[in-house]
């Protein structure tokens, strides 16, 4: 990649981005794309709406000064906590011919063809969860359809996952006390949307513990199909896009560390660069 080009940058707090990563590597294979891991300060789940605010305002600083002009937050939390704010007062001072676009929308927009009964259980960090994002959104959006959205904070499945502790009696048990109190919160509970991005790696887990008959959403081919709409109805983007099929991936982590664990979540041997966000 040059200076010349124009990837897409995605952004997580660490790992949990890769899984919307790989749909879109799928679905685009022909463009740029920039992967960025906060891993060093991850999780952000627990941290307050200001620090979320300024470690995600960095790193899509960082993305912009890196060449793109589109940065998706592959972090439900980032999008909960720094998203709206990032778009309505710091993208004008910046650029505002650039774009963040986040997880939750796209989301909360497909929920409505997925649930029969409209009764949806959300399941994400404390920060996503205690944002409120979802009721507000899914009320917003789907209104019509979703009658009682519940929500469930699962504070250990991030660290479960950062630490490669998924298939552990640990795993089990916290997957399975989360579930248990989400449908226990409302019975008839029929779409359980993984609210964080980091969770498809313990859809396995969580379908030990989740009823027949209740779907799992993942957001991954959800937010790569949205992109591809948001591109066809923006082509002034699209065509700033460069489309080298090259990928980069950049830790705050030790390189190394990052090389080992990220492979695993995408299926592919990964190069990463460091970098200090401040
Ligand atoms: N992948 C992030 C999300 O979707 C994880 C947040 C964290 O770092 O706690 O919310």
């Amino acid at each position: 990649m040059n200076n010349e080009s124009h990837p897409i940058g995605v952004f997580d707090s660490g790992y949990g981005g890769l899984t919307i990563l790989k749909e879109f590597l799928n679905d685009f294979p022909e463009y740029d794309f920039i992967y960025l891991g906060d891993n060093a300060r991850s999780p952000y789940g627990s941290r307050s709406f200001d620090v979320v605010y300024e470690y995600t305002l960095q790193a899509v600083r960082k993305l912009f000064d890196m060449g793109c002009h589109l940065v998706i937050l592959a972090c439900n939390t980032a999008s909960a906590k720094a998203l709206r704010t990032i778009q309505q007062k710091d993208l004008p001072l910046i650029d505002p011919n650039r774009r963040v676009l986040g997880v939750i929308r796209p989301a909360v927009e497909s929920i409505g063809e997925i649930t029969k009964n409209g009764h949806v259980g959300i399941l994400g960090t404390a920060g996503t969860v205690a944002s409120n994002s979802y009721p507000i959104e899914l009320k917003k959006w789907a209104g019509e359809i979703v009658r009682e959205t519940t929500q469930e904070a699962c504070p250990m499945w991030v660290p479960l996952v950062e630490n490669n502790e998924i298939d552990t009696p640990g795993a089990d048990y916290f997957v399975k006390k989360n579930i248990d109190n989400l449908l226990q919160k409302d019975r008839q509970i029929d779409t359980i949307v993984l609210g964080c991005t980091h969770y498809p790696l313990l859809v396995p887990v969580i379908r030990k513990f989740i009823p027949d008959g209740i779907q799992v959403v993942e957001q991954g081919k959800i937010v790569s199909n949205k992109l591809a709409d948001y591109l066809k109805r923006h082509p002034e983007m699209d065509q700033k896009i460069s489309k080298q099929g090259q990928v980069r991936y950049y830790t705050t982590e030790t390189e190394s560390i990052f090389e080992q664990r990220a492979g695993l979540f995408i299926n592919r041997a990964i190069k990463a660069e460091k970098l200090i966000l401040r």
